[in-house]
């Protein structure tokens, strides 16, 4: 009798989840919680839990985070014809995923999700596992040149065409002495003319600086910028109108409650010229 055959994949799993470290609160489960995710364990909620006595805001900023991201998406895969998505920092699923905002606008759109959680990993995976055009691996940001030329992420995108990068809720996790303008001038040098950058980061607010000190113990620690601070990643790029704004405020596709339009987050897209 033949050898029964192993799933490549489940080897893989399990093997990352061997390396699952349950005694560090991970960003991007904590970032779950603010969601009302249910990918989370106790030492993560628990940290959450101080964020949010600290910064109850915090739930708010991550689903305008969230809707952003979407409307972003649906706008450069609609309006500008964009298909295909680099999209560091991806987090875990939730409702509306890039390759599920974009497919619904064309089936083809490539999608290559890139994070540095093990977790994360997994989930995509098997979101992903019966989806062509899509593509989930470990990478770094803070490492830009090994995404640019893992030949995986070469085999989905091709970056002599259009291409739309996505930085959304990750740029507040690299510290200054990581370069991030540095990291996002290397990601926008590879990206051909007509291609766009997508940001959203977190405000220096007061709202949320209380809360800065609780990412200490976590997977990542957490950098606030200012407005100024924040625009200076798109430097270079031609600003998508309304440029570099509140999350809820960059093309709404619904009225909102003003007292959720001053969001302290700030969003924008620019395009290279
Ligand atoms: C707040 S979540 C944002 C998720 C998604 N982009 C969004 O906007 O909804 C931040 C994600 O960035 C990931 N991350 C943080 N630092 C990273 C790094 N240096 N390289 C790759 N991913 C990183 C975390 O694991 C997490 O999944």
């Amino acid at each position: 009798m033949d050898a029964p055959e192993r799933d490549p994949v489940a080897g893989v799993q399990a093997a990352v989840l061997r390396q699952l470290d349950l005694s560090t609160p991970s960003v991007a489960r904590m970032y779950d919680y603010y969601l009302g995710g249910k990918d989370n364990f106790e030492v993560d909620r628990e940290c959450a839990d101080e964020v949010l006595r600290r910064a109850p805001l915090v739930p708010v900023v991550a689903q305008a985070n969230r809707d952003f991201l979407r409307r972003a998406v649906r706008y450069l895969a609609r309006e500008c014809g964009i298909r295909q998505f680099l999209d560091i920092g991806t987090g875990l699923p939730t409702q509306d995923n890039v390759h599920q905002v974009a497919q619904r606008v064309d089936p083809r759109v490539r999608v290559v999700y890139v994070d540095n959680d093990p977790l994360v990993l997994i989930h995509a995976q098997a979101l992903l596992a019966n989806n062509p055009n899509t593509l989930a691996l470990a990478g770094d940001l803070r490492q830009p040149w090994r995404i640019l030329d893992d030949p995986h992420v070469r085999g989905v995108i091709d970056f002599r065409e259009p291409v739309a990068v996505l930085l959304c809720g990750i740029l507040h996790f690299i510290p200054d002495h990581d370069d991030p303008y540095g990291i996002v001038a290397t990601l926008v040098h590879a990206m051909a003319p007509g291609s766009y950058l997508v940001v959203s980061h977190a405000e220096r607010h007061r709202d949320l600086t209380p809360a800065t000190g609780a990412y200490d113990r976590a997977s990542s620690p957490v950098v606030l910028r200012s407005l100024v601070e924040i625009a200076g990643f798109l430097n270079g790029l031609e600003w998508v109108e309304p440029g570099v704004v509140y999350l809820p405020l960059w093309r709404p596709d619904r009225p909102m409650p003003t007292d959720r339009l001053r969001v302290p987050a700030y969003g924008g897209v620019g395009r290279k010229p």
